[in-house]
């Protein structure tokens, strides 16, 4: 433990009666997934146009250069292994882990499903962008090529939410209730400036729950948060979450 801060939002964990832990990019860096921004030279934002490959208009208008993309970073997810940011968290079992990552590195680190909320749904599913309902699980190695839903004709795209897309209505619906509930919400590894997901930080602060923020950089909701560690999630996390 690196010092008495630390060791005072262990046990603030430890004694958490309804936590939430709200993460972002961040969790899965230590994985060789990159951020979407950030200092880093990998972070996804400053590379691309977020509006040109992760929007509607960019699927419609270009559907072979976005499909490319996420072929792209399926192809990194496929080499991805959970890091010990996401083993602790699945460790965490009483707590409910609501992410705005596409991945499922929760998952495979062994947290059960049905307490994984993913805000912004899934890169290792597609689903008919027509919106019939039709979805399945892809192979992350195999092209993400340009196929009509079998269900009803219309295109199939990757399953995750486009900026100007609402979020999944339960998901997100649980998530509201969830952390105006929380007397302890653990924000990791997220800039905070997508919303509404990053509003849940506000919501559950001004609920009453105790708020940790960790981050290796400053952002926004260091404002906001009771407490602020800037250090890695893989570092900080096995030590501050007990077996
Ligand atoms: P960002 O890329 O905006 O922020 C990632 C944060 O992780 C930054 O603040 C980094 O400082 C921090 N970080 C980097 N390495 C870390 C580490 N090892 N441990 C902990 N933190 C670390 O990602 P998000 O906040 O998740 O939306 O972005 C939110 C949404 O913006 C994403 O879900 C995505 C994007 O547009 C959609 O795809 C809809």
């Amino acid at each position: 433990m690196a010092d008495a801060l630390e060791a005072s939002i262990a046990q603030r964990i430890s004694e958490a009666q309804r936590p939430v832990v709200f993460s972002g990019a961040g969790l899965s860096a230590e994985s060789g997934v990159p951020t979407f921004r950030g200092g880093s030279e990998h972070a996804l934002w400053s590379q691309y146009d977020p509006h040109q490959l992760a929007s509607v208009e960019g699927f419609e208008h270009q559907p072979d250069v976005v499909l490319a993309w996420y072929e792209w970073r399926r192809g990194i997810l496929a080499d991805a292994q959970p890091n010990a940011a996401h083993h602790a968290l699945a460790r965490f079992k009483d707590a409910l882990l609501v992410t705005q990552n596409v991945d499922d590195l929760l998952e495979q680190a062994g947290a059960s499903a049905d307490r994984v909320l993913h805000l912004h749904g899934s890169i290792v599913h597609d689903r008919c962008h027509g919106g019939c309902g039709w979805s399945e699980r892809v192979d992350l190695n195999e092209p993400t090529a340009s196929r009509d839903c079998p269900s009803c004709g219309e295109p199939v795209r990757p399953a995750v939410v486009w900026f100007g897309e609402p979020l999944p209505e339960v998901v997100w619906e649980q998530a509201l209730a969830a952390c105006s509930e929380a007397d302890l919400l653990l924000v990791i590894g997220t800039s905070g400036v997508v919303q509404p997901a990053a509003m849940l930080v506000e919501l559950a602060s001004q609920a009453g729950a105790f708020v940790v923020n960790l981050n290796p950089e400053p952002t926004q909701l260091d404002s906001i948060a009771d407490v602020s560690v800037h250090r890695p999630a893989a570092e900080v996390l096995p030590e501050l979450i007990s077996d």
